[in-house]
């Protein structure tokens, strides 16, 4: 970040104020305002933060009129073409490609980290079994500051990074575990011999009767899903974790926040929405029915999967999922599946359509991904879940990247109050 001898001027009150400009190294100028209340006694007001800038961020861009996705510069396409999950997780970290040498150290590091402190398994046990599995992950990953005291101190770069690896390595575990519980399965243990994905399938659909073989496919779907889902800059989950830690709360209760914030059906939860309302379709002649009620400013309803507070183009994480929906419903065999024609026309009516042309509200990276989770045996419930478990690494990048500034302060928005001014407490009996 640079600072431009361009400055704007603020004309309030017959005072002059000048605002400097930053310039970042891709996207909009941003002005500088903090200093702006000290010198001009006003604050600027932008609920859900539109237009304003949290921090700044070497980690990850996006470009929403062009619809590109950076990591660390390098395109989302190209990550998921020619990358892997846990070569994007060292990037996103560490803000390089690994070497080959680095890369079989982080993996092994990572590896050796995923099981569970097995004194974790009552705390399973103590949900229903009915529990959503995004309830019984908020529940696990605070508890985990309860687990691994030596990963708490956040002043201290080496118990920073095992925390780090800890929460990455160990995230799939929960989610498979949350997972078996709900089901009513035994708890499958994590294998070093497997990779991140194909481990995380294992756990999820192994049981103690029989082998479990898997497929190389759908471990190479899943791992994509990964890495589309790992990061996107200051979205509500990670802006979350950000806040959070700013008080100098531990890692696990921050991410557990994260993971809290992701549930909420305009975020992470989504893409479990978004399989519901296909299936509440359920065939393309109820398209135009649905289109409209999406249009119609007295009803509530949104067509799920479409739109994006950044995206006003083609998400290109969605562009990915598409192709690899086809693929995945290709190998299982899942031929002319009723759902993913219904995804298909959808997507080509809303495009046809003004309304959503006009608001530029396009197809975001859920719109294909609950798709590829059912065709592989996920419930709708297990959607978010996955989404926590990818994202984990973005957060936890974050997390770091935020904590390794010096200047970093406790986030403390402003407000514009609009309630009564003082006035004297009334006694009961004269109310
Ligand atoms: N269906 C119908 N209309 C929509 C939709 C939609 N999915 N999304 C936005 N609009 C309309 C709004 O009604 C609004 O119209 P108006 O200007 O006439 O009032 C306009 O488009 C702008 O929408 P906002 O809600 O102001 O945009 P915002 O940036 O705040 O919201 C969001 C973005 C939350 C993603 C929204 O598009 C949405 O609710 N989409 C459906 C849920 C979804 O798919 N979420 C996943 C996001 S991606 C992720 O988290 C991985």
């Amino acid at each position: 970040m640079t600072e431009k001898c361009k400055t704007a001027t603020l004309q309030l009150d017959g005072k002059s104020i000048e605002l400097p400009i930053l310039s970042p190294t891709a996207g909009p100028d941003v002005l500088d305002v903090r200093k702006l209340y000290a010198q001009a006694g006003v604050f600027t007001y932008d609920p859900g933060y539109t237009s304003t800038a949290s921090c700044d961020s070497t980690i990850t861009f996006i470009d929403g009129d062009k619809g590109e996705l950076l990591h660390r510069g390098y395109p989302i396409d190209q990550l998921a073409g020619k990358s892997h999950y846990l070569e994007v997780c060292y990037l996103l970290l560490y803000g390089e490609l690994p070497t080959a040498v680095e890369l079989e150290d982080f993996e092994t590091r990572v590896t050796r980290h995923t099981m569970l402190h097995e004194q974790m398994q009552y705390f399973f046990r103590g949900f229903r079994r009915d529990a959503h599995p995004m309830a019984i992950m908020v529940g696990v990953v605070g508890a985990m500051s309860a687990f691994y005291h030596d990963s708490t101190d956040i002043n201290d770069p080496w118990q920073r990074e095992v925390a780090s690896i800890r929460l990455i390595a160990k995230m799939p575990t929960i989610a498979a575990w949350a997972f078996k519980y709900h089901t009513g399965q035994p708890f499958v243990y994590p294998r070093n011999d497997l990779d991140f994905a194909s481990n995380f399938l294992r756990m999820c659909f192994a049981v103690p009767a029989e082998e479990y073989e898997v497929n190389p496919i759908l471990s190479r779907a899943m791992d994509r899903i990964f890495t589309l889902h790992a990061d996107h800059e200051q979205n509500a989950s990670t802006s979350t974790v950000r806040l959070a830690s700013s008080s100098g709360a531990n890692p696990f209760a921050c991410i557990a926040a994260g993971i809290a914030c992701l549930w909420g059906p305009a975020h992470g939860g989504a893409n479990q929405a978004c399989l519901e309302m296909l299936k509440e379709i359920g065939t393309p002649d109820r398209i135009p029915e649905f289109i409209a009620r999406a249009k119609d400013k007295n009803d509530p309803f949104r067509l799920m999967g479409f739109g994006h507070r950044v995206y006003k183009n083609f998400d290109p994480r969605a562009t990915v999922m598409k192709q690899s929906a086809d693929e995945v419903l290709d190998l299982l065999g899942i031929e002319d599946n009723p759902i993913l024609q219904v995804a298909k026309e959808l997507e080509k009516q809303a495009l046809e359509d003004p309304y959503f042309a006009d608001k530029k509200l396009f197809p975001n990276v859920d719109f294909y991904s609950g798709i590829i989770l059912e065709a592989m045996g996920f419930p709708t419930s297990m959607f978010t879940p996955i989404f926590a478990l990818s994202r984990t690494v973005g957060w936890v990048s974050q997390w770091k990247e935020q904590l390794a500034d010096p200047a970093h302060k406790i986030g403390r928005p402003r407000q514009l109050y609009l309630g009564e001014t003082t006035r004297d407490y009334v006694d009961i009996e004269n109310r």
